[in-house]
């Protein structure tokens, strides 16, 4: 966008030097012409008034106007009927930090991208009706500085909330404000560094590119410990020599299921005899559909847990605000931490938080979400059986996400190929697991931000494309006949989840890719059922 001075030059782009013998309207010429050819005035840029700069520069402002009049014969300035005189096209040259914009990403008729909420339901009245508030409300001390660890009616507030709602054991000294988990972790782990940390355990399907980065910005190695369904597991753990670990104990990412009890118990006890940290990020516990929530483990061990809190799921990830609830003995140091890093997190939009949760507008907003969640998890799975019943779904218990399982021998990145030529977003497995596998084949199906609509459409790509990566009829059949697939129930990452096996003669007319035409084929699929995660 053309930059709109309303009066002087910003400082710096004019200077003039009295002493040098050059007459000033000489200088103030070229010093526009080379402003304009180097791209530091761009194509649109309205330049101050002649009265404005006249007055900043101490030039009479007859000078300015012939200066400007010159330099729009030259074709340097324009001014058309009377409005303000701009920098012309034709005569400037972008600069490097005024390259177009990259082309925005083709819009898909359905999107399955995970980790993102329902944008369009984001609460904005009532944040706006927050930050209003805050703005209003706000006694002057807090427009200044403020405690690095956050405002501490925020901290209250939401101390007593994850008391409440997570089982946590905590206090407002115990809060940390941030911006984010990300960065919430980033501190964490270089606190951890500064204490001699030098491994971190993270969990294997999870998220290892952002921990690997995160771990390497802190200082600290990030070693992949693997997850099975019954969460991570703490004997291989052991075996890394880690000082700390990074899980999703409430709802594993991506898998989606509970760390198991007896875990828990393994893992608080690997924590004490190792003198090690946990590090709990409580992502999206508050969207839980077939249970009472579970609570955070950071109420079973407040000197060894320290939890990770976020907006990000529950309101939006713009907000970028999350929290700390740590242990007391690193509560200090996480604080100065954020000193450092920037000084706090934004006041107002703190306060506006505060605001949100003491009203009950928070509650209200996640009583919606959870309802609207629901329905769409219902919209996919009913969708799954409609048009891939082959495809069982698992991890479906809380949250915005599932994992399918795609059949045996399917391709994950020809799936995903398919369907983006089709204008389906879908997302694999593989990129979620520390060495890439691309097997067993399974997407992680998102659906915070996915209409019901588009929650249909995309599935019936899928089925369609499934349909289509299936063997023909005779093949098939003898596939159904094999022996099961190498994947045994219940070991592991690569388990292939138990099912009870049914035949089913299904009908199915996929777009042969390209061609844009449709040819019938009879394939036969597999059934199953599967535990809740
Ligand atoms: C596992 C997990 N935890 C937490 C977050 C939230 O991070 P932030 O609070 O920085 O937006 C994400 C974001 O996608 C995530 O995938």
């Amino acid at each position: 966008m053309a930059v709109q001075w309303s009066g002087l030059a910003p400082e710096g782009l004019i200077t003039l030097d009295r002493g040098r013998g050059v007459p000033l309207r000489a200088q103030l010429e070229d010093q526009f012409r080379q402003a304009i050819r180097s791209g530091r005035l761009a194509a649109g840029d309205r330049v101050p008034s002649s009265r404005a700069l006249a007055s900043a520069l101490g030039l009479s402002r007859g000078l300015v106007q012939e200066c400007y009049a010159q330099l729009l014969a030259e074709g340097y300035l324009v001014s058309r009927g009377g409005s303000a005189t701009r920098v012309a096209t034709a005569a400037s040259r972008a600069g490097p930090a005024r390259q177009a914009p990259p082309p925005a990403p083709a819009r898909l008729a359905a999107d399955f991208a995970s980790g993102v909420p329902d944008l369009a339901s984001a609460p904005r009245q009532d944040w706006a009706w927050a930050v209003r508030e805050a703005c209003r409300t706000a006694p002057n001390t807090d427009l200044g500085y403020g405690d690095p660890a956050g405002n501490l009616r925020l901290r209250e507030i939401l101390a007593g909330y994850l008391r409440r709602v997570r089982a946590a054991d905590t206090t407002a000294g115990q809060v940390i404000i941030c911006s984010g988990m990300a960065q919430a972790l980033g501190l964490v782990l270089r606190a951890l560094a500064g204490q001699g940390l030098a491994r971190v355990g993270f969990e294997d399907p999870g998220a290892p590119a952002s921990m690997t980065a995160t771990a390497a910005w802190a200082g600290v190695e990030a070693v992949p410990v693997p997850v099975d369904d019954r969460g991570v597991d703490v004997a291989a753990l052991e075996a890394t020599s880690a000082g700390a670990v990074v899980l999703t104990p409430a709802h594993q990412w991506p898998t989606g299921v509970v760390l198991a009890a007896e875990r828990r118990l393994a893992l608080l006890d690997w924590a004490t005899r190792r003198k090690a940290v946990i590090i709990e990020d409580d992502y999206d516990a508050e969207f839980r559909y077939d249970r009472d929530p579970v609570g955070a483990l950071q109420g079973l061990a407040p000197d060894l847990v320290v939890t990770l809190g976020t907006v990000s799921k529950s309101l939006a990830p713009v907000l970028r605000l999350g929290w700390i609830a740590s242990p007391p003995r690193l509560a200090g140091t996480l604080a100065r931490a954020k000193q450092v890093t920037d000084r706090g997190s934004p006041g107002l939009d703190q306060l506006a938080l505060a605001l949100l949760i003491e009203t009950g507008r928070y509650d209200r907003h996640l009583r919606r979400m959870r309802a609207e969640y629901a329905a769409r998890r219902d919209v996919l799975v009913q969708a799954l059986a409609e048009h891939a019943p082959g495809v069982p779904l698992t991890g479906l218990a809380a949250g915005f996400h599932a994992v399918a399982h795609l059949p045996p021998g399917t391709t994950e990145q020809e799936v995903i190929r398919a369907a983006r030529s089709r204008s389906v977003g879908l997302y694999g497995m593989s990129t979620c697991r520390a060495d890439q596998a691309p097997s067993p084949p399974q997407l992680v199906l998102g659906f915070g931000n996915t209409r019901h609509q588009a929650i249909q459409t995309g599935i019936a790509v899928l089925g369609d494309i499934l349909g289509l990566a299936l063997p023909p009829r005779s093949e098939a059949l003898l596939a159904v006949q094999a022996p099961r697939h190498p994947g045994p129930a219940g070991r592991g990452r690569n388990a292939w989840p138990r099912r009870s096996r049914k035949r089913q003669r299904t009908s199915v007319t996929p777009v042969m890719a390209g061609s844009g035409r449709r040819a019938p084929v009879r394939i036969h699929t597999v059934t199953a059922t599967f535990p809740a995660a």
